[in-house]
């Protein structure tokens, strides 16, 4: 469906924090690779699950039957959204970082020394960090390379990925440059030696519709306050893998999927917000089921932030000094986060100078350390990260460069 100037401005209502003010102006949120803003519906469903049923689970009494049922509902939900095969194959946790170590623990019990991990330079550490700790036990862990040009290199992940592969771990778009990577490659290759493949949806899933099936991953992991929910992070396990692997768990827990990987009492609220997050994208979209409908709702959704992310870049690198890193928006696989530089000031100066004028972006390596570095920016500060989001305007990004031709001109 459509997502074009007239539901833009309508969404806009539905987030009650872009009616916050700075010194009289309203503010700009340009910051949402780092975690968007939350619309109302998702607030109402907290809300109400405070109010309304809010209890431990598996318990005899009403409050706890109904959590029960909102979880598996919410799992049905991500399910959806995700394109999995069902409820059974979502877990929750706190955040993405942890569901990742706590699944590179689960598979590293299953590694001995010699086998190899293959990770990426471009990849958030979130991606990166948990396999590496596999070092500790003589697994190998491998890097593909990145390329100047903000791509990975496909000829050395092809060289990289070999008979002693075991896991494949990779984002499916990089939350520093907005590079799409070529997932069906990783899963070509990773399947070609049998190993697992990992894929850190966490950037992705925001910008585009993801099919599980369609990918044909083992794994996939996302976090759900980048698509405005509430602070939870989802694992997608292809269904009988969960099953077999040795988590973390206490003897008390409930050893089946997707409970498996579940530690302690989960964040029932803001599940309860995930949810309602789904449903409320699916809102913008048509068709019969809710699938139908959030894959609809984030075609458009991506070509609006598609198209105002290369409206930035176009404008953005016609200013003095600044220089705009990573790919062009020539094609439609292009996540809508721009990073740029600017001679002579650092990213947090400009950063700052903007977020006093009321304009938030970020600036730094924004935890993909291994891109900035390799890109050779760790020195400078890294870089300035402008993201678009349903909810980002033409008046948006007109106030952005307005702020940056300042600084840089000065
Ligand atoms: C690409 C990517 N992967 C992983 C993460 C970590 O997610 P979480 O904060 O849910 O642990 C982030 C967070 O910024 C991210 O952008």
């Amino acid at each position: 469906m459509a997502f074009s100037k007239p539901e833009n401005q309508r969404c806009r209502l539905d987030f009650p924090a872009l009616a916050r003010t700075l010194e009289g102006q309203p503010v700009t949120f340009l910051d949402g690779p780092a975690g968007t803003q939350v619309p109302r519906p998702v607030i109402d469903a907290v809300v109400s699950y405070y109010v309304n049923c809010n209890a431990n689970t598996h318990g005899q009494f009403i409050t706890s039957w109904e959590s029960d049922k909102m979880i598996w509902e919410a799992r049905e939900t991500v399910a959806a959204f995700l394109g999995a095969h069902g409820p059974a194959s979502i877990s929750f946790g706190a955040n993405m970082t942890s569901l990742a170590f706590a699944l590179a623990h689960a598979l590293g019990r299953r590694l001995v020394e010699g086998d190899e991990v293959v990770i990426t330079q471009l990849d958030h550490e979130a991606n990166r960090g948990p396999w590496l700790m596999l070092e500790e036990k003589g697994v190998v862990v491998r890097e593909v390379v990145l390329r100047p040009d903000g791509r990975l290199d496909p000829e050395d992940m092809t060289r990289k990925i070999g008979k002693r592969t075991r896991i494949v771990a990779v984002g499916m778009a990089s939350n520093a440059l907005g590079t799409v990577n070529d997932v069906a490659l990783a899963r070509r290759l990773s399947q070609h030696v049998g190993a697992l493949l990992v894929l850190d949806a966490v950037h992705y899933a925001p910008h585009f519709p993801i099919d599980v099936r369609a990918i044909g991953t083992d794994f996939l992991l996302c976090s759900a306050y980048k698509f405005y929910g509430p602070h939870v992070g989802i694992l997608y396990s292809r269904p009988g893998l969960l099953e077999h692997l040795r988590t973390d768990r206490l003897s008390t827990q409930d050893d089946s999927a997707p409970s498996r990987i579940e530690t302690g009492t989960l964040n029932h609220a803001a599940i309860a917000g995930v949810k309602a997050a789904v449903e409320y994208i699916a809102s913008w979209g048509e068709g019969a089921t809710l699938r139908e409908r959030a894959v609809s709702a984030m075609e458009g959704i991506a070509a609006w932030e598609h198209s105002l992310a290369a409206y930035y870049t176009n404008q953005v690198q016609q200013i003095s000094g600044v220089t705009v890193w990573g790919t062009d928006f020539s094609s439609p696989r292009r996540a809508p986060t721009v990073s740029i530089t600017v001679n002579g000031h650092s990213p947090s100066d400009v950063a700052r100078h903007l977020g006093e004028r009321g304009v938030f972006v970020w600036d730094g390596n924004f935890y993909a350390a291994r891109a900035v570095e390799v890109l050779g920016l760790a020195a400078r500060g890294g870089l300035l990260r402008t993201g678009m989001s349903m909810y980002s305007t033409r008046e948006d990004v007109d106030r952005l460069l307005a702020g940056i031709a300042e600084i840089a001109a000065s």
